[in-house]
């Protein structure tokens, strides 16, 4: 079954037609930047934009930065606080004629790893970060997700919101070296590590293409892995979860 997925950031909005047994891109993926301000109705006519382009008449699923409870954005720490309260699955299917699905960006990342890549048929609790602009998260237990899981925004035992210390956005923000900025992501991972107790730790979002120049400062005793997809995950995990919501 194809579907059409779409990753929904900060700086960019991408789309791209999925096969969703395979969980390959059947088309190029379109990139478009996000509007300024990224008010609900903005974003809304950049995914008409993308069903047309793609010449789309089916299901869409879509990754949103924000926790999401069936199809209403609760949270906005990095987008418009104008989304609070916003019915998207609405929104966005009266703006493209499409039944959108709508769910929170890594839990998105997080299903496309767990299907098609790196946990795939791997048993017990896998917690995916991805590193953007924020830190978002997954969280698995023996494939299945607990949804909406905030773990970026936790505090550490420094006082500082986990997000705000050890995203890519701080690493540029405060100009780290990535092995200073590795040292700060260590302290991140390791209270996961002692919360949750995972069997595997994944790690998605652009940052993680860089897992090279950080991997030695990470002093976990999980086991670590890049994301398989890179810049597909958020595409793949939306078309796949939209699946599941029409069959
Ligand atoms: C948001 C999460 C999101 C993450 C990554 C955080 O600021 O609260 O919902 O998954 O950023 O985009």
């Amino acid at each position: 079954m194809q579907i059409l997925g779409v990753d929904i950031g900060g700086s960019g909005i991408k789309g791209a037609i999925v096969d969703t047994l395979t969980g390959e891109l059947v088309t190029e993926r379109l990139r478009i930047g996000t509007p300024q301000p990224a008010t609900p109705e903005a974003i809304a006519a950049v995914l008409a934009q993308l069903v047309l382009h793609f010449n789309w008449n089916g299901p869409v699923g879509c990754g949103f930065p924000a926790a999401i409870q069936q199809g209403v954005v609760r949270t906005a720490a990095n987008i418009s606080k104008s989304f609070i309260g916003a019915d998207i699955d609405k929104l966005f299917s009266d703006a493209t004629n499409c039944d959108c699905h709508n769910l929170n960006d890594a839990d998105a990342a997080g299903m496309a790893e767990m299907h098609f890549g790196e946990g795939a048929g791997q048993a017990g609790v896998v917690l995916l970060v991805t590193i953007g602009t924020g830190l978002g998260t997954a969280l698995f237990t023996d494939g299945n997700l607990l949804p909406n899981t905030e773990l970026g925004h936790l505090y550490l035992e420094n006082g500082l919101e986990a997000e705000r210390y050890a995203s890519d956005a701080a690493r540029k923000l405060e100009d780290l070296g990535w092995k200073s900025w590795g040292n700060r992501f260590n302290i991140y991972l390791s209270t996961m590590e002692k919360l949750f107790w995972p069997d595997l730790i994944i790690l998605g979002g652009g940052a993680s293409k860089k897992f090279d120049k950080f991997k030695t400062q990470l002093a976990v005793n999980t086991p670590v892995k890049p994301a398989a997809f890179l810049n597909q995950a958020g595409i793949v995990g939306a078309a796949f979860y939209a699946k599941s919501k029409v069959i």
